[in-house]
């Protein structure tokens, strides 16, 4: 299948870097997280596991990478120790014995806000279709390497309405990461089916213009987080704070 949306499989042997040193602890320790366009779920967990979230949902367009997610997280979740350190075992146990079934959220000694239980997947394209997790919203949403493909899917407007309905999801004074692919990078992209090059034509947003679209929508650019990755990887990580009522600025 050709990964029109970005869903490429063993996305993370390519791109190494996680990004967690980018992410700053306060938008992450015991809140409320959505990731949008998870893939195989390495970011999401590292996150659930490392930054203490009270819950982080990862959500992807494409089933195969969901699963992939699940099964992530079962397989970093047995290498843990019973303390929670994470890597503590090495993977060759978990594939000599199998993978340590996770207790119930509500068995003694667990708590439904710690790893493994502070994390979940779901499979929707979330520009369209809602997640259960959705009705309550957020604290904080990562976009990350995901705004290029919902640009080249479904145009300015698209991606509009998306930067729209993670404004809508937030709680007010909520942070989005959002991290999006250069102009530079969708020439190539778009060679990837004949609609994503007709949709490619008719782009007048540019990345460039992101900032300026959030602040219309009622974000404030917070900080830039520092750049990553190498070569066609390098891009910036960005902070966005959803306006309150009461904001000055
Ligand atoms: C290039 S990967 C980036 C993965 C991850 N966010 C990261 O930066 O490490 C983009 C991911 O977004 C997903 N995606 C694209 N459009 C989506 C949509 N409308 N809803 C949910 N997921 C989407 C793709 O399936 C793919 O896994």
């Amino acid at each position: 299948m050709i990964p029109t949306h970005g869903n490429y499989t063993g996305y993370y042997k390519k791109r190494a870097a996680l990004r967690l040193d980018r992410f700053p602890h306060f938008v992450l320790s015991n809140k409320i997280v959505l990731d949008v366009g998870a893939n195989d779920g390495h970011v999401t967990t590292a996150i659930a596991q490392s930054f203490g979230p009270r819950a982080i949902t990862g959500v992807d367009i494409d089933n195969s990478l969901v699963d992939a997610a699940w099964r992530h997280r079962l397989a970093v979740w047995s290498q843990a120790s019973p303390d929670g350190v994470p890597s503590y075992f090495p993977t060759s146990l978990a594939h000599e014995l199998g993978p340590l079934p996770v207790p119930p959220a509500d068995a003694a000694g667990h708590d439904k806000h710690v790893f493994p239980h502070n994390l979940a997947f779901h499979c929707a394209d979330w520009t369209k279709d809602n997640i259960p997790e959705d009705e309550a919203g957020y604290d904080t949403v990562l976009a990350l390497s995901v705004t290029k493909w919902i640009h080249l899917n479904q145009g300015d407007a698209g991606l509009v309405a998306f930067f729209r309905k993670i404004h809508r999801v937030l709680h007010d004074g909520g942070h989005l990461i959002l991290e999006p692919q250069a102009w530079e990078s969708y020439a190539k992209a778009k060679r990837m089916s004949e609609d994503l090059k007709a949709n490619y034509q008719i782009l007048e947003l540019m990345p460039s213009d992101f900032p300026g679209a959030l602040r219309d929508i009622g974000f404030d650019f917070d900080q830039c987080l520092g750049e990553t990755g190498e070569g066609g990887f390098r891009r910036p990580v960005d902070l966005y704070v959803k306006r309150t009522s009461i904001s000055t600025k």
